[in-house]
């Protein structure tokens, strides 16, 4: 699946070199790892697409004895990650990676929204397909943590998502897309709804699911906004347990 997959430019990575999970965003991770995970001093935790390694190290540090596995395709993403005997740094596309073991924990920061293929159907097969195969990494009772930015339309549609993807994924409107701001232009992004992320993760496999609202944001102007038909623009976590 790995040869349809659009990636950003390093160039495009490189705005992401900052740490989204603050104090508070990450207390309620810990309270769902503490919840959830039996022994978290001594877990395997993956984060896709794990960025500069700092998430990584915000575990470790909390979590003495825990391992991180990170799975990261942005070279220079992964020479700014700090070394750490805990920390096992994979450079490569997460379609391409099978798993270092049974994980108890599984963690998608802002990253299935960059899971992108030639059309918009097979975007969402390829998201659909790397919570899946989360699943098929987790052990028995293991889950996953997903922070999205999730844009929804009117009555909860999924219809904002569609137009970006769009927009951002045309190599024909990248000049527009780029001088509107668009990071991801010419490559796109696929950013959903919240009741489409917990769609997926049931049909993923995962028995139970739930959600927590984090912050509202808004980058985009009222005019944008209208355009795009966006009602609701906002940063949650999404928890997919594997079996109770
Ligand atoms: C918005 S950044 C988020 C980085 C980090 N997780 C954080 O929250 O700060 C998205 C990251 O996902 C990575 N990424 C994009 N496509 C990926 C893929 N197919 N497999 C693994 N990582 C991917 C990018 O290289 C980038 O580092």
């Amino acid at each position: 699946m790995s040869e349809n997959i659009r990636l950003l430019n390093p160039q495009q990575v490189a705005n992401f070199d900052v740490e989204y999970i603050d104090k508070s965003l990450f207390r309620l991770v810990c309270s769902v790892i503490d919840q959830n995970v039996h022994y978290p001093h001594q877990a395997h935790f993956l984060d896709v697409g794990g960025g500069n390694g700092l998430y990584a190290d915000k575990l470790i540090a909390q979590y003495p004895g825990c391992f991180v596995d990170i799975v990261e395709p942005d070279s220079h993403m992964n020479t700014k990650n700090k070394p750490n005997d805990h920390k096992v740094l994979v450079n490569s596309v997460y379609q391409e990676f099978k798993g270092l073991q049974d994980y108890d924990m599984i963690q998608f920061n802002w990253v299935l929204h960059h899971f992108i293929a030639h059309s918009y159907a097979e975007t969402h097969a390829l998201q659909l397909e790397g919570l899946r195969s989360a699943y098929n990494m987790l052990g028995s009772e293991g889950i996953v943590i997903i922070f999205e930015n999730f844009y929804e339309g009117k009555e909860h549609t999924n219809s904002p998502g569609k137009l970006i993807y769009q927009l951002t994924s045309s190599k024909l409107l990248k000049p527009i897309t780029s001088a509107l701001g668009a990071n991801t232009a010419g490559v796109g992004v696929c950013f959903n709804s919240e009741l489409h992320w917990r769609e997926q993760l049931i049909k993923a496999g995962f028995s139970s699911v739930f959600s927590a609202h984090c912050y509202d944001f808004g980058n985009l102007n009222p005019f944008k906004k209208r355009i795009l038909g966006i009602e609701n623009q906002r940063v949650g976590m999404l928890v997919g347990i594997k079996t109770r």
